[in-house]
């Protein structure tokens, strides 16, 4: 049998190959590449237009990058795209020492190499030009003028990534089936819409009792910690993407407009998104972040489990009314696994060895910082 042609491609290591950011016309053409992996439920058309709705969202609106490998022989507007991925820029927070500092760092996703040129090192290579220029790529305004560390959640397993210094991070889950719940007249739970979420969820206090953690736990432990500042604009950026899906799937209905859950008497509260998959098994309701102070009493431990089972009976009942499949959250704190446990003895703790690894890749020893890092809030809500 005769091989399909192929054009003549260089090879992975070859010197002519370089890492650029796309031109408009290149980042469409490789969502156009990528669109195989990733349109779900969506014509190409209308995945196109997802990508460039999320663009436009403040989270990512003056961050994002995307990169794609090329031989450097070929001219612009002509080049063939050998692998490509995007990264997006934001906001976080580093702590040390007792000071807490607000930096920025890059989260990497959508890495993608088209099926007849896989196998070649085009992937590799990529990473390896990129671990060189994400460092410093749009660090100009920061006081370090560098980031200390960027984040991907692999979907290729814990190794491949590991090899260019993305090392692989708590990556656990707990879910919950979608349930139509009964209403308990003596349930306090409130639904939460996006301006509940920014009050309870992301507020200026939630932040600021953050940092002071952060802070207070830097002076136990000489290990640096960072997080990725949950600002309101991730969860924004998060609907954007359900309320999109929402839009061109269904409709007929309302768009989604509760975004979250909480109980003023514990103040426990989450915020959620709903995805949609390519069929209903693969719709779940995410929960990308949790809120709560730690309980000072046994009986406030209890009401903070209780409250907490309440609100994921909610998020159940949430996903059941938007077909989705599951509840899932990542990193269940132990209290929240005690407040699974009260809805669904049978739970389980799941740690992923293939799918959604958080993966961290730690610059800060350079800058006299230590070599081992902690990550704090390692939730959904970073996920890019
Ligand atoms: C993953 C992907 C980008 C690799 O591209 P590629 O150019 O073929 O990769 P390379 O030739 O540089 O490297 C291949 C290496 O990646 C590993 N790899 C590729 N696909 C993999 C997968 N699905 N799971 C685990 N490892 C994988 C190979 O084992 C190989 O390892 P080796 O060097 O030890 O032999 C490509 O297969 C792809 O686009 N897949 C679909 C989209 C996707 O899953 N992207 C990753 C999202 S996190």
């Amino acid at each position: 049998m005769i091989a399909a042609a192929v054009p003549d491609l260089p090879a992975g290591e070859s010197p002519d190959l370089i890492l650029v950011p796309a031109t408009p016309a290149e980042r469409i053409a490789s969502i156009k590449l990528n669109s195989v992996a990733w349109k779900g439920p969506l014509d190409v058309e209308t995945y196109i237009e997802r990508e460039d709705h999320l663009m436009q969202q403040r989270l990512t609106r003056d961050g994002l990058t995307c990169w794609i490998l090329v031989d450097r022989n070929e001219p612009v507007g002509g080049r063939t795209i050998l692998s490509s991925c995007e990264s997006y820029r934001k906001k976080a927070l580093m702590a040390h020492d007792g000071h807490v500092e607000d930096v920025a760092t890059h989260g990497v996703g959508s890495v993608y190499c088209r099926p007849e040129f896989r196998g070649k090192g085009y992937a590799k290579r990529m990473f390896e030009e990129l671990r060189l220029k994400l460092d410093t790529w749009e660090m100009e305004e920061e006081s370090r003028r560098k980031s200390l560390f960027t984040v991907l959640f692999s979907d290729i397993g814990k190794k491949f990534y590991a090899q260019f210094g993305w090392r692989p991070f708590l990556s656990s889950h707990m879910s919950l089936p979608a349930m139509e719940s009964a209403v308990d007249g003596g349930d306090v739970t409130r639904d939460l819409f996006a301006k509940d979420v920014q009050q309870t969820v992301c507020s200026e206090a939630v932040l600021a009792k953050l940092r002071d953690q952060m802070r207070v736990a830097s002076l136990k432990s000489s290990k640096a910690k960072i997080a990725i500042l949950p600002d309101f604009d991730h969860f924004v950026w998060h609907w954007a993407r359900e309320e999109f899906f929402a839009e061109k799937l269904l409709p007929e209905r309302s768009p989604p407009v509760v975004k979250g859950a909480g109980n003023d008497q514990a103040r426990v509260y989450c915020a959620w998104n709903r995805n949609f998959g390519e069929t209903p098994e693969d719709n779940v309701l995410y929960i990308l972040r949790w809120v709560y102070d730690d309980p000072t009493s046994p009986a406030e431990e209890q009401a903070i489990i209780k409250a907490m089972a309440s609100i994921l009976r909610r998020a159940q009942h949430e996903a059941h009314e938007w077909n989705m499949s599951k509840v899932e959250f990542w990193n269940p704190t132990p209290l929240l696994q005690k407040a699974m446990t009260l809805v669904d003895p049978k739970a389980e703790l799941v740690h992923r060895e293939k799918d959604s690894i958080a993966s961290l890749r730690w610059t800060g020893s350079e800058d006299g910082l230590g070599k081992d890092v902690e990550w704090w809030l390692n939730e959904k809500y970073a996920w890019c």
